[in-house]
């Protein structure tokens, strides 16, 4: 916990990504899988293998993107250093642990983009200045000059969390119908976003999130807001907190699928 404060006070980060709460996720991340480095393995050991099945796929090796690169726990960056002429790791910041990894390859670059375009705009909000209607996503442009392989790297579900924690929790904005909306618009763009790209796809998300106690699975929500996806390539289990990281009682899974070639559903 005091580990976790001073990151939180030493950590350099934008004003309005700390005032949503990017930055207290991305170090709660990190925690969690030092606490729970062995239950994840697996589901980092299968992103890494699909994301290395999707590269092997793509003729050109010019550059690839990685959206949502974090901290670079599920993203096999030697690999792509070594077969692409170019990395681009993208996300919101990218934090210390990663920016030292990446400086070890002359041709990982590092370019920080809010993939939704509301984090400015959210963070000018307070409670007495809430609309009724929230703001749709506008990706931050980052086409220019292509890409021969994108890859959505566990990015997908996260996109709505912060913002809606900050809207209901922080702002108290209570319309859930507009909040689904909101999240739901999200996804669809991000989706959209990616198939712009016009190259190879490779996407890995969360499907489910699951309360198992011992009796089984006793809760079981979409992560996607209905958002419907073609069948995957690949389907597996996130231990993401095996009790009693959470609770003693439970522990909380996702199911995680993987496409080496997504096309999003006309
Ligand atoms: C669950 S993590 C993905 C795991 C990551 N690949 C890793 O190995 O640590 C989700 C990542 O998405 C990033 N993210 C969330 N919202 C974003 C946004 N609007 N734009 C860009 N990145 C975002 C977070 O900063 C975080 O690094």
């Amino acid at each position: 916990m005091l580990k976790e404060w001073f990151s939180y006070l030493t950590t350099p980060y934008p004003a309005h990504l700390r005032r949503l709460g990017y930055l207290r996720q991305m170090i709660g991340l990190g925690s969690r899988y030092r606490r729970c480095r062995a239950a994840w393995q697996t589901h980092l050991d299968s992103t890494r293998r699909l994301i290395l099945q999707a590269a092997d796929a793509v003729p050109n090796r010019d550059r690839v993107l990685v959206i949502g690169s974090g901290l670079l726990l599920d993203v096999p960056l030697q690999r792509l250093a070594a077969d692409f002429n170019e990395v681009v790791l993208v996300d919101l910041q990218h934090p210390p642990a990663a920016r030292r990894q990446a400086k070890a390859h002359p041709n990982v670059r590092l370019a920080e983009a809010d993939v939704t375009g509301l984090s400015h705009e959210l963070a000018r909000l307070s409670r007495d200045s809430l609309p009724s209607h929230l703001p749709r996503a506008r990706p931050e442009i980052l086409l220019e000059g292509g890409a021969d392989l994108v890859v959505s790297c566990n990015i997908l579900s996260q996109l709505p969390l912060v913002p809606r924690e900050h809207l209901e929790g922080k702002l108290g904005f209570r319309d859930a119908a507009e909040l689904d909306a909101f999240c739901r618009d999200m996804l669809r763009n991000h989706l959209a976003w990616l198939a712009a790209f016009e190259c190879r796809i490779c996407l890995v998300c969360d499907r489910t999130r699951r309360v198992v106690r011992s009796a089984g699975v006793v809760e079981e929500e979409d992560a996607l807001f209905d958002v419907r996806l073609p069948p995957a390539d690949e389907e597996w289990t996130w231990d993401i907190a095996p009790a009693p990281e959470i609770d003693r009682s439970y522990s909380l899974q996702h199911q995680v699928i993987g496409y080496r070639d997504f096309k999003p559903l006309p």
